[in-house]
């Protein structure tokens, strides 16, 4: 992949509306449900992103048939829970966790072998994480000591387990109900605390026993899944980016239509409170299952806070783009229990605390999260290690910034939100490649 780099400045507060793409978690489930399915199902809002995209493409290599009818659309022909046939070539995923971990468990359960491959960011991602549970539900699966590719033996025979998450998870999670769907028995999955819940509703929505409360999940094998139109809500991780803008961008004022609310997502709404922003909601309703709305982004001060410990999962994926708000507030924020954000697209504690040092932020990187004393945030010149949501983060911080931030190795922005130069500059950013 040829090296993008960015150079952001500040520019103008940020004012009028902004829909930012549909959600990557949702997305991604989407097309494998409608794959398994037996029917015609049409996803609408479909996020066309690399990540996404890649999943759609190892659909295709399994038997699937896929037409688009529009950018954002997808109608998925169904082929049923066995009807997926074997791929001569190896399947990558290109720089999706959620792809590789989820796919991982949905062929475990066939009768053919698969190779899951990554780029060079997913080829260092931990995957024992999937594979050590789908091997006691039976699977046969071989990695790299740990790491992707992933060698998957068809024809084993799967039985449900009962299993607590070491870690909190969504995607383990999701793993261990796939391969659930083809498993002899009960498959019961109780998680430290609650993740996102997609896979628990979606699979609902298409018609699968399945019963799911906050932290737990249990379903059996042996039923099959009903075709069901899907509209995908805005990416509230998306979103995130300009939240923290319009928050720290002083005289900004700026909506954020139709965004995905659910509340195992939603946790930097509740960081942004505590540091004392001004964020309302507009027009709650339901869509395809889930809660989404309006956010109304004030610029607000904000200052330091101790991030209270159960937010975390909550915001898992919005911690670069919380660094830099407290980066921008005044006073101290600590963050405590986020040693995922590790073994992320990169290290985020690194990526984050490396690149606001460059800055001139003083900033304490602590094993699982750091400490920030805000203020001032400087210019320079950052590394986004090819982590799409370190470059975002840090177009962020460059609103505020004294002097501009140039950030190397952007290219995966296109992972999870193309775009989003283009979006951000409509609303106030001053983004541009850099030469
Ligand atoms: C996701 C779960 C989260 C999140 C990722 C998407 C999902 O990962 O970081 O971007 O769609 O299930 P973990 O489950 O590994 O925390």
């Amino acid at each position: 992949m040829s090296r993008v780099d960015w150079l952001s400045k500040q520019g103008t507060p940020l004012q009028g509306n902004v829909t930012v793409p549909g959600d990557k978690s949702v997305s991604h489930r989407a097309l494998m449900f409608g794959a398994l399915a037996d029917g015609v199902t049409h996803i609408r809002g479909f996020l066309e992103g690399e990540d996404t995209r890649a999943t759609a493409t190892i659909l295709g290599q399994l038997g699937v048939r896929f037409e688009t009818p529009a950018p954002g659309e997808r109608v998925v022909h169904g082929v049923g829970l066995h009807g997926l046939r074997a791929s001569t070539t190896p399947l990558d995923c290109g720089n999706a966790g959620t792809g590789m971990r989820l796919l991982a468990g949905l062929l475990a359960g066939q009768a053919f072998d698969s190779t899951l491959i990554g780029d060079e960011s997913l080829s260092k991602r931990p995957m024992r994480r999937v594979t050590d549970p789908l091997a006691s539900m039976g699977a046969t699966i071989d990695t790299n000591d740990g790491l992707p590719p992933l060698r998957i033996r068809g024809g084993a025979p799967l039985r449900g387990i009962s299993y607590t998450l070491p870690v909190a998870s969504a995607q383990v999670k999701s793993a261990l109900l796939l391969a659930g769907l083809y498993a002899e028995g009960t498959t019961d999955v109780v998680e430290p605390h609650p993740t996102r819940d997609y896979t628990e509703r979606m699979l609902s929505a298409f018609g699968w026993p399945i019963e799911f409360s906050p932290g737990k999940a249990r379903l059996e094998g042996g039923h099959s899944l009903r075709a069901t139109d899907v509209d995908v809500p805005a990416d509230f991780s998306s979103a995130a980016f300009f939240i923290v803008a319009a928050c720290i961008v002083p005289g900004s004022a700026l909506r954020l239509r139709s965004v995905g609310l659910n509340p195992r997502r939603t946790g930097l709404l509740a960081a942004l409170e505590l540091m004392g922003a001004d964020i309302g909601v507009e027009n709650e309703r339901e869509s395809g299952g889930e809660p989404v709305g309006d956010l109304i982004v004030r610029y607000a001060p904000l200052h330091g806070v101790a991030l209270p410990l159960d937010i975390v999962p909550d915001m898992i994926d919005e911690f670069p783009v919380l660094f830099v708000a407290a980066a921008a507030a005044t006073g101290m924020t600590t963050i405590r229990g986020a040693a995922e954000l590790r073994v992320k697209e990169s290290d985020r504690i690194a990526s984050m605390a490396n690149g606001l040092k460059a800055c001139g932020v003083n900033i304490q990187e602590l094993p699982d999260g750091a400490m920030i004393v805000g203020g001032r945030i400087g210019g320079g010149s950052i590394d986004s290690h090819g982590d799409h949501r370190i470059a975002m983060a840090f177009a962020v911080a460059g609103l505020v910034a004294d002097a501009p931030i140039a950030i190397g190795d952007c290219a995966n922005v296109a992972t999870s939100f193309p775009g989003f130069m283009e979006l951000a500059n409509g609303v106030g950013f001053a983004l541009s490649q850099a030469d």
